[in-house]
């Protein structure tokens, strides 16, 4: 019997190449940058099963190039905004994602992100690279501190509550959050109380976004919110640029409307070298790296596997979206 064929579209950690070559036809992409989309769409033709990055968009075109024997579509990541789900459940085509893996390890660049930003960790290692450092500064490079401030963390999902785990059991934080849901248990562990976006934006000393992008979330953090925050607040997004509308970051933190911002994604991504965001003392930006630890990046690449070859064989994923 002939072996199913998939497509990877990049290299992952080896311990998911060996599960589905121990068992698949495998084309991996091996290149630094991802396919583009004609090469991505001719490599998809008649495969079982495609493993996917948030950089590949999984649309009606991506189904009608793959051919009807295509089973699943596991992507290497915890969102799925790149997916069309819905187009994937009317082929029944199983989409699968890696929920779970990557909580502590995005929770933990998160808080990385809030302290780099609020002690103006990158702005001082610029001043050292500079030259500037010539004797101990009474005055210098003076920023936040942490303890006993009100964290807001809109989305308090798994990786909200880690975050807000962080804040509340570390730095004794008074957590507040906004989520479709109540959480009873991060009420009860970590005393977090539900607001409203308003009120959330009005008593934050800090926020972080953990919420999917969406059509409800996309922008939402827009000219008028960031008005709403605290002079001196820091904003935190490990999770989707989208969710921010970056022109009005950029004039927000240009023009002291908030204090400060640690962004692990940004809109687009990446950025042009010479895009504002990128060139603000108060601004400290990662490439996108909330998963990037050896133990969460072999964890998702085994969870992506499992999916992939639950998938191509018709049975239940690990962890399914559809
Ligand atoms: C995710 O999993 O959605 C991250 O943003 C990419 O690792």
């Amino acid at each position: 019997m002939s072996r199913p064929r998939v497509f990877i579209t990049r290299r992952i950690p080896q311990v998911g190449l060996d599960l589905i070559g121990a068992v698949c036809d495998v084309d991996l992409w091996d290149e630094p940058l991802p396919p583009g989309r004609d090469e991505l769409l001719k490599r998809i033709a008649g495969c079982d099963g495609v493993l996917t990055m948030l950089s590949e968009k999984v649309d009606d075109e991506f189904f009608d190039a793959a051919g009807e024997q295509l089973k699943v579509v596991s992507q290497y990541a915890v969102g799925f905004n790149n997916i069309d789900v819905e187009a994937a459940k009317s082929r029944n085509i199983a989409v699968g994602n890696t929920p779970g893996a990557l909580t502590a390890a995005t929770a933990d660049l998160g808080f990385a992100l809030l302290i780099a930003a609020a002690r103006r960790l990158v702005e001082a290692h610029e001043y050292i690279h500079a030259d500037k450092w010539k004797t101990w500064e009474p005055l210098g490079h003076i920023g936040w501190d942490l303890e006993g401030k009100t964290v807001g963390i809109v989305g308090m999902g798994r990786i909200g509550q880690a975050f807000a785990q962080r804040c509340y059991g570390g730095w004794g934080m008074n957590v507040i959050y906004t989520s479709r849901s109540p959480k009873p248990d991060a009420e009860t562990q970590l005393r977090a109380k539900r607001v409203s976006f308003d009120e959330l934006l009005e008593q934050s000393d800090f926020i972080s976004v953990h919420t999917d992008l969406n059509e409800e979330t996309a922008g939402m953090f827009n000219k008028a919110a960031f008005e709403k925050m605290k002079s001196n607040a820091i904003f935190i997004n490990t999770a989707r640029g989208g969710i921010h509308n970056q022109a009005d970051l950029v004039e927000a933190l240009k023009n002291n409307v908030i204090g400060a911002a640690g962004l692990d994604v940004t809109d687009p991504e990446p950025p042009a070298l010479d895009d504002p965001i990128l060139h603000l003392p108060n601004c400290v930006v990662a490439p996108h790296i909330g998963s990037a630890t050896i133990s969460t990046r072999n964890a998702m690449a085994e969870i992506a596997s499992d999916n992939l070859l639950n998938g191509i064989k018709g049975e239940p994923l690990r962890c399914s979206v559809t």
